[in-house]
């Protein structure tokens, strides 16, 4: 039999050993900020390695004899999710199994019997209806005996919160928040590092006096590879023997907002289709079959949206800069230079553009593969 190749990209989910390309700078000064109980908050794009990043980086500081804990929030909704989520993270903890009941003994009279419920009805499906027993302020009691706990898993703990943002996002008066700064300062063997990516949300917890999370943490901006990403994709693929021009991975970069979940996409499928070189016209002739094969969702997408809002995303894909200029409001049918300001506003705030512009007059969109479509679809 023929023997498959296995394909050296990866994309969609966070990467680790061979697919992932270490970033040394940043995990250097990251850990020297954990390791002087620095509490960290790392800002990205979108699909740009935040939590591949720092899987890597727990991983390794577990070598080092932390203990580390990576608590997933992207989807909480409320206090409940969260204590959901925390108490998944720690039970699902490598090695840390047969102690969990032991410690949850210790730590309060609430969580054992969370976990006790948990155990006799079978596996992690009932969680939620058993944690839905809970009244809010018994879930709130748990939230914090279990933040209390977290200085006892280890002799030096890190925690991650991957998605920090939605802490936010919880219609609690700031009730969260609150708990985690005072757990902040009391936990002294504890270290916490935030990843997250919606900008303005963040820098208004962080940089706003009223907010209890004021100014209580490190903030890092997560950097765009340099060259390295370049070569390093060349030698993928001259792993399974394709031969690839550089020229054709810049190209690649630029057209994609420099973003290695999308970089790595079209690499995967340029070596699926069997190609043996590659070149600039290889690299948009898949994308573009990629984002044909995405288009209903950017249409579904798009039909959510107001006219003036539509007309403004075209306007935002097709030209790079000065979206304001007199001939653009007047060849994209856009009323006024208010009205776009405006439309651009509402925009960010559905996160389909980025909060962050890229300069004066441009913006920036969340989904680079969305402003390829509409380019691809609307043709000045
Ligand atoms: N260090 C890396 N080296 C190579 N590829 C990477 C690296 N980091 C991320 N990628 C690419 O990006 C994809 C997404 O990575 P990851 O899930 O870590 O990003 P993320 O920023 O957490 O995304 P999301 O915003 O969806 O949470 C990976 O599947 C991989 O293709
Ligand atoms: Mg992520």
């Amino acid at each position: 039999m023929k023997k498959v190749a296995v394909n050296p990209f990866k994309f969609g989910d966070p990467v680790q050993g061979d697919y992932y390309l270490p970033r040394p700078e940043l995990y250097g000064s990251i850990k020297q900020f954990l390791e002087n109980r620095i509490h960290v908050v790392l800002m990205g794009p979108r699909r740009f390695g935040k939590t591949s990043f720092v899987l890597h980086l727990l991983n390794s500081l577990e070598k080092e004899g932390y203990t580390c804990l990576l608590v997933d929030i992207f989807n909480i909704t409320s206090h409940r999710d969260f204590l959901h989520q925390l108490l998944r993270a720690i039970r699902m903890k490598e090695g840390f199994k047969n102690k969990f009941k032991t410690w949850c003994k210790k730590i309060s009279t609430l969580v054992p019997k969370v976990t006790a419920d948990l155990d006799s009805a079978s596996g992690s499906s009932s969680f939620g209806l058993t944690l839905g027993k809970l009244a809010e302020e018994d879930v709130k009691t748990t939230i914090q005996d279990l933040l209390e706990g977290l200085s006892s898993l280890g002799k030096k703990v890190i925690v991650a919160l991957d998605e920090f943002q939605k802490i936010s996002e919880i219609d609690d008066q700031g009730w969260l928040e609150a708990t985690l700064r005072t757990h902040f300062q009391h936990l002294k063997n504890v270290s916490f590092l935030f990843t997250g990516s919606r900008k303005n949300l963040i820098s208004e917890m962080l940089n706003n006096p009223a907010r209890p999370l004021y100014r209580s943490c490190q903030t890092i901006e997560f950097p765009a590879f340099g060259p390295e990403f370049t070569d390093w994709v060349v030698q993928r693929f001259k792993t399974v023997g394709v031969e690839c021009v550089k020229k054709a991975v810049e190209h690649l970069r630029k057209l994609v907002q420099d973003t290695p979940n999308y970089v790595q996409m079209v690499c995967f499928h340029l070596v699926a289709q069997g190609r043996s070189k590659v070149d600039r016209k290889d690299v948009e002739e898949v994308l573009e079959t990629v984002v044909r094969q995405n288009a209903y969702a950017c249409q579904t997408l798009l039909n959510s949206l107001t006219l003036a809002q539509q007309r403004v995303l075209r306007l935002a894909a097709n030209e790079k800069q000065s979206l304001f200029q007199k001939e653009h409001l007047v060849k994209y049918e856009i009323t006024s230079a208010p009205s776009l300001s405006s439309s651009i506003k509402a925009l960010k705030a559905k996160g389909l553009l980025d909060e962050e512009g890229a300069g004066r007059g441009a913006v920036l969109f969340d989904d680079p593969l969305f402003a390829y479509w509409l380019r691809m679809c609307f043709i000045p």
